[in-house]
C-alpha cells in the first residue's frame, strides 16, 4: 500500500512557499498581448469545484460484468462510533448490486445493526457469523441469507459475536479466522463488504486481515480526525504483520453539511490530511437514513431518487473506478 498517510499531527503542517508557476499569472501579462489564463483557472472553468474543495472528476458509468468473482474484500472501518460505517455498508452494497455486482455484506459487529438495518430480527436468527467462526461443521452456505435486495446477500450477526472476541484469543491463527471462513465466498461474489464494530480489537484485526481494502467513513464534524492516526497505525501493523496487500481504498466524508462554515472547514482539513485518498463523493446529512433504517432497507430502495441514494450510487461508481485503476 502507499506509504505515509498523515495522521492528526500533520494537519497543521505549513504547506511551504507557493511555487512560481502557481503564483498570480496576471503579473506576467505584457501590454498588447492577450492574457494567458493560469492553468488552475482553466481547470476551474472546465470542472466545477466539488464539495471536497477539489475540481470534480469524471466518473465513468461502470461496465456490466459478464461473470462473477473473484471478490474484492473491503472493510468499513473506524473505531469512532456513529460515523456511518453501517449506513455505508448497506447503501454502498445496494448501489453496487444495482450496478450488477454480486455483493456479500458481512455484519461483523455484535451490535448487529447491519442485520437489523436489513430487516432481520437478532433474537430469531438460527445461525450467525459467530457460528461460522467458532464451529467447524457450520459452512458459509448455512449462514448466508438473502438481504431482500437483488444481487446482495448477508452474513448476519447478533450479540453472540461478542463472545467470539474472547474465545478467538485461544485459537491458532486467531487473526486469520474470518479470512479462512470467507474463502469459499470469494469465487461467488464480486464484492464483500465487512461492517466493523467501533473498536480496534481482535474482530476488527480479523476484518482487516481478510480484506484487500479499507474504506474509512469520517463524520464531517470537529472531532472527526481525532483517533484517525491510531486507526492508521493499526492498519499499518496489520499490513506489516498479517496482510501486506491491504490498501486504503478511500476516506469518505459522511453527514456533511455544506451550508455551515464548520462543515466546509472540517472537509478542508480532511483533504489537507488525506489528499486524494478522500473520495470526491460526500454523503450529506439527511434524516432519510434513519427513516430507511427503521424501514429495514437501503435508502437506494426506500427513497430511490433521494439525494442520499444518488450519493451512494456516485460512491459506488467512484469506488469501482478506483478498484479498476489499482
Ligand atoms: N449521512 C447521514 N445523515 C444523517 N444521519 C446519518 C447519516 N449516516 C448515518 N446516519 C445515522 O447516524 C447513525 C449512526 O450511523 P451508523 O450506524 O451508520 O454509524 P456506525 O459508524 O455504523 O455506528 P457504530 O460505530 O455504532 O457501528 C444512524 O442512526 C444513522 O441512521
Ligand atoms: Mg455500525
Amino acid at each position: 500500500m502507499s506509504a505515509g498517510y498523515p495522521g492528526n499531527e500533520e494537519l497543521v503542517e505549513d504547506s511551504g512557499p507557493v511555487p512560481a508557476a502557481q503564483r498570480d499569472h496576471r503579473s506576467q501579462e505584457e501590454p498588447g498581448r492577450r492574457p494567458v489564463p493560469a492553468p488552475a483557472a482553466v481547470a476551474a472553468v472546465e470542472r466545477p469545484i466539488g464539495p471536497t474543495g477539489r475540481p470534480m472528476i469524471d466518473i465513468p458509468e461502470p461496465e456490466p460484468v459478464a461473470h462473477h468473482g473473484p471478490a474484492r474484500v473491503v472493510s468499513m472501518c473506524n473505531q469512532k462510533g456513529g460515523v456511518g460505517k453501517t449506513t455505508t455498508t448497506i447503501n454502498l452494497g445496494a448501489a453496487l448490486a444495482e450496478y450488477g455486482r454480486k455483493v456479500l455484506l458481512v455484519d461483523f459487529d455484535p451490535q448487529g445493526s447491519l442485520s437489523v438495518g436489513l430487516g432481520m430480527n437478532p433474537h430469531t436468527m438460527d445461525l450467525s457469523v459467530y457460528n461460522l467462526l467458532m464451529e467447524r461443521d457450520v459452512t458459509l452456505d448455512d449462514v448466508v441469507v438473502p438481504s431482500g435486495i437483488g444481487n446482495m446477500d448477508l452474513l448476519p450477526s447478533n450479540i453472540d459475536l461478542s463472545a467470539a472476541e474472547v474465545q478467538l484469543v485461544h485459537e491458532v491463527a486467531r487473526e486469520q479466522t474470518l479470512q479462512r471462513v470467507l474463502r469459499p465466498a470469494l469465487a461467488k461474489y464480486d464484492v464483500i463488504l465487512i461492517d466493523c464494530q467501533p473498536s480496534l480489537g481482535l474482530l476488527t484485526v480479523n476484518a482487516l486481515t481478510a480484506s484487500d481494502g479499507v474504506i474509512v467513513p469520517l463524520e464531517c464534524e470537529y472531532f472527526a480526525l481525532r483517533g484517525v492516526a491510531l486507526l492508521k497505525t493499526t492498519i499499518d501493523k496489520v499490513c506489516e504483520r498479517l496482510n501486506p496487500d491491504l490498501e486504503i481504498d478511500g476516506v469518505l466524508g459522511t453527514m456533511y453539511d455544506g451550508r455551515t462554515l464548520h462543515g466546509r472547514e472540517v472537509m478542508a482539513r480532511l483533504v489537507e490530511a488525506w489528499g486524494d485518498t478522500v473520495f470526491h463523493t460526500v454523503i450529506r446529512r439527511t434524516v432519510k437514513f434513519s427513516d430507511s433504517t427503521v424501514a429495514g432497507e437501503p435508502i437506494t430502495s426506500y427513497a430511490s431518487s433521494s439525494a442520499g441514494a444518488v450519493a451512494y450510487r456516485e460512491l459506488a461508481k467512484e469506488v469501482l473506478a478506483r478498484w479498476r485503476d489499482e
